[in-house]
Formats: C-alpha cells, sequence, structure tokens
C-alpha cells in the first residue's frame, strides 16, 4: 500500500496549533474551538437569516458550553435557545435571564416539575419559555402541573413535518390539543409550532425525492396545520407565534419559504464532519480534538502475533509508525498529520489508544494528533474546559455543561 502521508507532516494551520499546544496547552486531551472559524460560520448563518427575514434560535446540546452559546448569540444578536435537557434548560434560565427558551423535545412532566422546584433568579417561564407537547395526553398533564402550580404554561406543539419522530401528525389530534388550550386561558397559552426536517438537507437516496421536493412536501405539511389552526383555531391565534422550523443541515432551504419565524442552528457553527454536506459547504470545520503522542514505538507489533506483526507494516507502510496518544477510541475521525489510523486488530482504547502512520507521518512524542469529531454534542463534554484559540493562539477556556 502507499504512504497516505505526502510530505511535512501537519499544514501550516495545525503546525501552529501544535507549537502552541506544546508551549501552552496542558499536554492532555483537549477540544479546541477555532474563533476565526466560528466568526465565519456565525455569520454565514446571519447572512441566510436575514435574507429569509427570520430570527436565529441556537440549539444549546448541540453547542454546551455556556460561553460558546454566549460568544455565538452576542455575534448573531439572538436571545433565542432551544434545550433539550432538563438539567441544562435549569442552568440556561440562570445564566441566560433574558433568554427566550424553547423544547426542542417534549420532556416528562416530571422533569417540568422539577425545573419549576429548582427555578431561581429573574427568568420569568410564563413570558419566557415554551414547553413543546405532542400528545392530548401530555397536554393534559402539563395542564394539571400548571393547575398545581397556580400558574400558566406556553404551549408549542411538535409537528410531524415529515420526519416521523413523533408530534402532531392529523389535524384531528391538533384540533384536540388547541380545544384544550383555548379551555383552559388561566393556565395554557399557545405559543406556536415547532417541524424539525432535517432529512431535506441529509441527503436522502434520489429515488425518494430531491431536496427541493422533500422541501416541498415539508411546507405543504407545515402550512396545512397552520391554515388549519388559524381557521377552526382563531381566538388563539396572533402575531408574533413561534414558528420554529429547521436544524443545520436544512435551515439554507427556509430563504424559500414566509411561514417560519425562526429557523434553529447548532451544529452547523463547528461543522463536524457528520455535517459536511453540500448544505453546508460554506460553512468550515471550527472544533477539533488535539491529543499529545505519548510514545512512539516503531513498526506495528500485535501481542498475538509477535513475529508475525512485520508482515502487516510489510504490507501497509501506514503500519510502519506506531504511536500511543493520550486517550482516544472518541466519536471522530483522524485529520492531521494525513493518514494516521486505529488499528481495529490491536484494540481501541480510551487511556492509550494505537494510532498508526507511514514513516513520512513524521510525529515525535509530545507533537500533537488533531482529530475532528463526527458530532458534537456528546463530544464536547468528554475534555473539560474548551480550549478557544484564535489565529493558531489559546484565547480563552470555557466550562462546559455538566
Ligand atoms: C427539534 C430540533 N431542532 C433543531 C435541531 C438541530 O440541531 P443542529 O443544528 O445541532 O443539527 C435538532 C437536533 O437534534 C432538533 O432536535
Amino acid at each position: 500500500m502507499r504512504p497516505a502521508d505526502h510530505g511535512a507532516p501537519y499544514s501550516e494551520y495545525f503546525a501552529k496549533l501544535n507549537r502552541e499546544l506544546k508551549a501552552r496547552g496542558p499536554m492532555r486531551p483537549v477540544l479546541l474551538i477555532d474563533l476565526d472559524r466560528l466568526d465565519h460560520n456565525i455569520d454565514v448563518v446571519m447572512q441566510s437569516v436575514r435574507r429569509a427575514g427570520k430570527h436565529l434560535r441556537l440549539v444549546e446540546k448541540s453547542l454546551p458550553s455556556p460561553q460558546l452559546l454566549d460568544y455565538i448569540a452576542r455575534r448573531a444578536g439572538t436571545r433565542r435557545l432551544m434545550s433539550f435537557h432538563q438539567p441544562f434548560l435549569s442552568h440556561d434560565a440562570e445564566r441566560f435571564p433574558d433568554a427566550d427558551l424553547l423544547l426542542g423535545k417534549p420532556l416528562p412532566v416530571r422533569s417540568a416539575q422539577l425545573f419549576y422546584e429548582n427555578h431561581r433568579g429573574t427568568f420569568n417561564p410564563t413570558t419566557q419559555l415554551q414547553w413543546l407537547l405532542d400528545t392530548p395526553e401530555r397536554l393534559q398533564q402539563y395542564l394539571q402541573l400548571a393547575q398545581g402550580l397556580n400558574t400558566r404554561l406556553r404551549i408549542n406543539i411538535e409537528l410531524d413535518v415529515g420526519l416521523h419522530r413523533g408530534g402532531v401528525q392529523d389535524q384531528a389530534t391538533l384540533g384536540r390539543m388547541l380545544t384544550l388550550i383555548g379551555a383552559n386561558p388561566r393556565h395554557l397559552e399557545f405559543a406556536g409550532f415547532m417541524g424539525y426536517d432535517p432529512f431535506v438537507g441529509m441527503g436522502v437516496p434520489g429515488i425518494l425525492g430531491s431536496p427541493e421536493e422533500l422541501f416541498a412536501k415539508v411546507m405543504t405539511r407545515y402550512n396545512g396545520f397552520v391554515d388549519y389552526a388559524r381557521r377552526q383555531h382563531a381566538t388563539l391565534w396572533r402575531p408574533g407565534l413561534t414558528l420554529n422550523t429547521a436544524g443545520s443541515p436544512s435551515y439554507r432551504m427556509h430563504e424559500n419559504e414566509q411561514l417560519s419565524s425562526e429557523v434553529s442552528v447548532g451544529t452547523a457553527m463547528l461543522k463536524p464532519t457528520h455535517y459536511d454536506l453540500p448544505s453546508l459547504s460554506e460553512h468550515q470545520p471550527a472544533a477539533y480534538i488535539a491529543s499529545p503522542v505519548l510514545k512512539s514505538t516503531g513498526a506495528v507489533k500485535i501481542p498475538a502475533l509477535d513475529g508475525k506483526s512485520a508482515l502487516l507494516s510489510w504490507w501497509d507502510v501506514n503500519q510502519r509508525e506506531t504511536f500511543f496518544i493520550y486517550g482516544g477510541n472518541w466519536m471522530a475521525e483522524f485529520e492531521s498529520p494525513k493518514g494516521l489510523q486505529s488499528n481495529g486488530l490491536y484494540g481501541r482504547s480510551s487511556n492509550q489508544e494505537m494510532v498508526n502512520g507511514s514513516s513520512t507521518a513524521g510525529l515525535k512524542v509530545d507533537d500533537q494528533v488533531f482529530l475532528r469529531p463526527t458530532q458534537t454534542e456528546s463530544v464536547l463534554l468528554q475534555f473539560g474546559d474548551l480550549l478557544a484559540v484564535r489565529d493558531g493562539r489559546i484565547v480563552e477556556n470555557w466550562s462546559v455543561y455538566s
């Protein structure tokens, strides 16, 4: 096999980060956020959101660090967050007292009760929070909670616009929910709809329809629900309702419609590998894992094979060098130096992972191996503080949600 690496071990971009981390980093696995690239991604999103005449809602679970969210929210000029987890929600209400919070999934009513029990501070749930609900049965449970707390809950209804991950599928069910809300104005308030459509931009086999065809179907469904609510429950309909849609893969498509009032975007701000999608071609990768090389041990040696291991490095030049890095086994792909790979035969390790490369990889002990996360929401939580870098220098330490 040919070496997968060509020439210098790092591009100038990673050479600079390697120097910085060796001089000033903690020399353990870290998660880097590149602020120059993040700025670019925020601006790309905001240009689209402005063209569309909508608002931006940041998906908190995909950017799970309060300072990271705050940084993006300030540059984008938005107070809107989408939360998916009661402990994070409680934290948001305290950390961002003027936020506008919408749940991104229906939580068990007990979670909502815990939110109210824990809630402190000036954030006002009756005007700043929308619970996302999916069935008349759950709405009934939330009504009882509101009655018990003697408060009013704002209700956003989850629509199934084609994802088939639950949510309201037909007008009869929607009608039952809106009727219940309308009958209990002291305890329930209709706040809007949420219709999530990532499949529009994720790429499905062509036979199932082009992105444009899928998008048209999504909007036909969304429009049908809006039309029904406006006509059949006119007293609940008012300007300023939250008509939420999209996610990172599909937000650009929504420049083509005027029904929704806001798009949700999270992961596209950092662009991990699973978001290398045509719809996000203007976005740049802005999150990397960096981990130091602890050991460099030469040609690959597999315990059970002993002497026969030499065959592996003879056959595959990308197994001529062996490194053990600090940690490993992350949901991530090797990025730099080029041509590195983990070794399935030796086994993966979260403690000291074997990494193989060709002799041109040029890596030495204490050099950094850079990886790109495949997704952000769980990977960002695995390294302690995020390290924000600008122009190759570490400029901030940002804590993550716990
Ligand atoms: C309801 C909802 N909206 C939007 C998103 C988009 O998040 P992201 O932009 O991070 O893909 C998600 C992701 O799971 C979601 O569940």
